[in-house]
């Protein structure tokens, strides 16, 4: 890691404690050092990558494609995006860690991998779903993650033979409002907000930053729409930051 960066690390750790109530929004770059993609980096990114399937992936995940092609939605979801095999990694488990020490308050993420719940973060709020909420669309059945993993085709309920759908939320769909309202309400209660591995280009991020106040921090190798407005902008890998402001 280069002199400056290194700097901005060390400045980043007295951000925290000074901070009465920091708080973590993230993406899928948080996770892709556990081996799960992410999707508009320019080198790696689902997105910048040739589909080998009917169509993008940004129109495969949309409630249509859901709707009208199921089997080739959830061979693309099995295929690329549900990885239960994929382990939390050193940030989810600094971010643990960090909850516990009272340093973070909240982990807001737009990833739907459970991976801070099991990595041992307790106030998580997942903007996005989570893989590990499937419910059937006949009667409205919970399934654990397998029920969708483990069987080809178009996952279906035993009992009434209803589709059961992953708990992710698809382009286009409104976010569960609970959790939006939750999420805003802690960011906004918030006097430092990090945001790392997300490009922040997506709608999550103009609802839930645009009347934040406070000191923003952004971690991510790639520039983001909101660099101009963050107080400390660390364009490293994630893990190679956390490394070095926790513990
Ligand atoms: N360290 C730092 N930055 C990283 C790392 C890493 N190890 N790995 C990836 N990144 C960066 C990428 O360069 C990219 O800028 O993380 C960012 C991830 O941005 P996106 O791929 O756009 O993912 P995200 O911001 O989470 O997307 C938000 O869009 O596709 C929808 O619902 C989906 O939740 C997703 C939402
Ligand atoms: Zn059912």
């Amino acid at each position: 890691m280069d002199e400056i960066t290194q700097d901005k690390c060390r400045e980043l750790r007295g951000m925290l404690a000074q901070a009465g109530y920091a708080v973590f929004f993230g993406g899928a770059g948080v996770s892709t050092d556990s081996g799960l993609v992410d999707f508009r980096s320019q080198k790696r990114g689902l997105y910048n990558r040739p589909s080998e399937y009917s169509a993008s992936p940004e129109e495969m995940l949309t409630p249509k494609f859901y709707e009208e092609n199921p089997e080739e939605f959830f061979d693309f979801y099995r295929t690329k995006l549900l990885n239960l095999a994929a382990p939390p990694n050193s940030v989810h488990y600094a971010l643990a860690e960090m909850e516990r020490a009272g340093v973070i308050k909240c982990v807001i993420t737009q990833n739907a991998d459970n991976l801070h719940q099991r990595a041992g973060s307790e106030n998580v709020i997942d903007i996005h779903g989570n893989v590990y909420i499937n419910t059937c669309e006949g009667c409205g059945r919970r399934f654990p993650p397998e029920a969708v993993a483990d069987c080809p085709g178009v996952p279906r309920c035993g009992v009434c033979g209803g589709v059961i759908r992953p708990g992710i939320l698809l382009f286009g769909e409104v976010p569960d409002m609970k959790l939006a309202m939750a999420a805003i309400r802690e960011i906004n209660r918030s006097d430092l907000l990090i945001a790392g591995g997300t490009s922040l280009k997506v709608s999550s991020a103009p609802r839930l930053l645009d009347r934040y106040r406070g000191k923003l921090v952004i971690i991510n190798d790639e520039p983001t729409p909101y660099d101009s407005r963050a107080d400390l902008v660390i364009n490293a890998g994630i893990s190679e930051v956390f490394a070095r402001i926790w513990p």
